[in-house]
């Protein structure tokens, strides 16, 4: 029987981990797939570009919801959805990730009666100031179905009181996606561009409001950067939230004396990860930036005090330092002096968790 299947995106990480996704539904016959973008990032560097290196269709819908506080984006995204869905009758709405694009369509969805999926189900960091702890606990009590990427996700939902015959272990999509297409990122201009050669320069981003959002934790983080930028080059291309804040606390200043931070506009998925893949370590508070190192094997120095993804760090090549000065600074130049940072592929991590997922989705309601 043919099933109709609705996607909500909204977000950088979101397109990255909806692309073989919707390359799976497509091979389908069971399945007619709908595109829905929200529109909580629009410029083109943080969507457009992504759509075309990782060849995503154009969405069908775009809210077009913009920017605003999270309450407001949430309730935006709500009643624009509805009418979505009153208009396409889906039989399962489909979400990826932890964002505020993420829950909203869900709990649309499910006030609908209409099913959903939620993909990256289960990752806990256990601190509710973060949004996306929120919006991750909160999509999983309205799911279906329950895709999750690592051990740890299955034991916090059985924790929770999750039945267990919803949960999936299936792998992890955004590496389906990092896979995909690390040979193809290698012929990114990017390295040249730049003037980088591979292992002689560090790779940064920052977004987190945690960290960007208070003045004095972003005066704190720049002076780190400060200190690790007289020992190696440092590549940061900022993220919008970041470059707002660094505006409204008139920081550039700050940046301009650090001759070593390089900061670019925030950049393409195969050109990131063609800057990720050959720098001798990166620097984040992004989340999926932990797991894709971990895959590529590149220390990552996690500027967070937590993890939601442990197995990155218990397996990986995460090195979670907390957001202490000293910390950090000592953990780059240990790697920058050549101590080896190992770790191993985390199970299923093999770029097959669309299929796994789209396997499932036809076997229980095609
Ligand atoms: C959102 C997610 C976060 C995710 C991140 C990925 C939530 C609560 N947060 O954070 O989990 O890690 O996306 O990158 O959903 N802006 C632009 N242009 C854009 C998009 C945003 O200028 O295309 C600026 C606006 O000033 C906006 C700010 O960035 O107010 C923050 O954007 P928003 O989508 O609210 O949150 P992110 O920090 O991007
Ligand atoms: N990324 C990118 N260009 C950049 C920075 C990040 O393509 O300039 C990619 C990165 O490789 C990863 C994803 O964006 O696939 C992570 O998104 P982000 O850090 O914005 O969100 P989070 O994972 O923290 O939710």
């Amino acid at each position: 029987m043919q099933f109709k299947v609705l996607s909500v995106v909204g977000t950088r990480p979101n397109f990255i981990k909806i692309a073989p996704l919707v390359k799976e539904t497509k091979k389908r016959k069971e399945i007619r797939h709908v595109l829905v973008h929200t529109g909580q990032h629009y410029d083109k560097a943080m969507s457009k570009l992504f759509f075309d290196d990782l060849e995503i269709p154009k969405p069908d819908v775009n809210l077009g919801v913009g920017s605003s506080s999270d309450v407001t984006q949430t309730a935006k995204i709500m009643m624009k959805f509805e009418k979505v869905l009153m208009k396409e009758k889906p039989n399962l709405v489909i979400v990826v990730g932890d964002v505020n694009s993420t829950f909203a369509a869900a709990i649309t969805a499910r006030k609908c009666g209409i099913k959903v999926a939620h993909v990256e189900s289960g990752l806990r960091s256990f601190d509710l100031s973060m949004p996306e702890e929120t919006n991750r606990i909160l999509t999983d009590h309205i799911s279906d179905f329950l895709f999750t990427t690592e051990e740890s996700a299955n034991k916090n939902l059985i924790n929770e009181g999750i039945d267990k015959n919803n949960i999936y272990f299936v792998g992890n999509v955004m590496i389906d996606t990092l896979l995909k297409h690390k040979e193809k990122a290698q012929k990114s201009p990017i390295l040249k561009k730049l003037n980088l050669k591979k292992g002689n320069y560090a790779a940064l981003t920052l977004h987190r409001p945690s960290n960007v959002d208070d003045e004095d934790s972003l005066k704190y983080i720049l002076s780190i950067l400060d200190a690790i930028q007289r020992k190696i080059k440092i590549i940061f291309p900022m993220h919008p939230r970041t470059l707002k804040n660094i505006k409204k606390f008139n920081l550039f200043q700050n940046l301009k004396n650090q001759k070593n931070l390089i900061i670019t506009e925030p950049l393409g998925y195969l050109d990131f990860l063609s800057l990720m893949s050959n720098s001798k370590f990166i620097m984040t508070d992004s989340g999926g930036i932990q797991e894709e190192t971990t895959v590529l094997g590149i220390p990552c120095i996690t500027l967070r005090n937590n993890t939601e993804r442990p197995v990155t760090v218990e397996q990986g090549t995460n090195l979670l330092v907390s957001t202490d000065k000293s910390k950090i600074i000592q953990t780059a130049n240990k790697i920058i002096n050549g101590i080896d940072v190992k770790g191993k592929i985390p199970k299923l991590w093999d770029g097959k968790a669309a299929e796994r997922i789209v396997n499932i989705l036809v076997s229980r309601l095609g």
